[in-house]
């Protein structure tokens, strides 16, 4: 990542009050309900930290872990469970948050996945959307940002293990 530059797409700021909101439409979807919130490891980690503090609502949480078998940018669509979770969800709430949906293959694997597990409800909370990259129909019921194409870091999302700490959301843009 030495090699690229960055620039700016969502501030901390920007993502602060975007995940506020979150925490209050997921906290009024949720209401009364036993909800655990299940985070894919890693790059959901951090977007997952900050939205829970902004729920006014209990929680469980677990996590499940996917290898998705690409190289550099792309998903191949061959993904495998490498963690599980250690919660039963049998009769529960549940809501998956992840960092970006793409292509739809990983989420697409990991609902039907949690589906056979027979949730009382299942949804997916994605902080940034790439709706025009789709591969396969797939709908995030709870969505932070959308944006239409480029490859972003920062706030847990990396580029072959880089930029994961850094505050800011940034976009990474091939040196000339
Ligand atoms: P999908 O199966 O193509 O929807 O893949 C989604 C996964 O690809 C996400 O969970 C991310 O790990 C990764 N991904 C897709 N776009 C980006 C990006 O711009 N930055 C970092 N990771 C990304």
């Amino acid at each position: 990542m030495e090699t690229m530059r960055k620039s700016v797409l969502y501030s901390r700021e920007a993502i602060r009050g975007r995940v506020l909101e979150l925490g209050e439409e997921v906290s009024s979807a949720y209401e009364g309900q036993n909800l655990v919130v299940i985070g894919v490891l890693k790059g959901a980690f951090i977007f997952m930290a900050d939205l829970i503090r902004a729920l006014r609502i209990p929680c469980r949480i677990d996590f499940v872990r996917l290898a998705s078998y690409g190289s550099g940018t792309e998903t191949s669509g061959r993904i495998e469970l490498t963690k599980d979770i250690e919660t039963d969800i049998a009769g529960k709430d549940v809501l998956i948050v992840e960092d970006i949906v793409d292509t739809g293959l990983t989420l697409t694997y990991l609902v039907e996945n949690l589906q056979a597990r027979s949730p009382r409800s299942l949804k997916v909370c994605a902080f940034i959307d790439k709706k025009l990259r789709r591969k396969v129909p797939f709908e995030a019921d709870f969505v932070g940002f959308t944006m239409d194409d480029g490859f972003v870091v920062g706030y847990g999302l990396d580029f072959d293990e880089q930029g994961r700490f850094l505050p800011d959301v940034c976009v990474l843009n091939a040196e000339k």
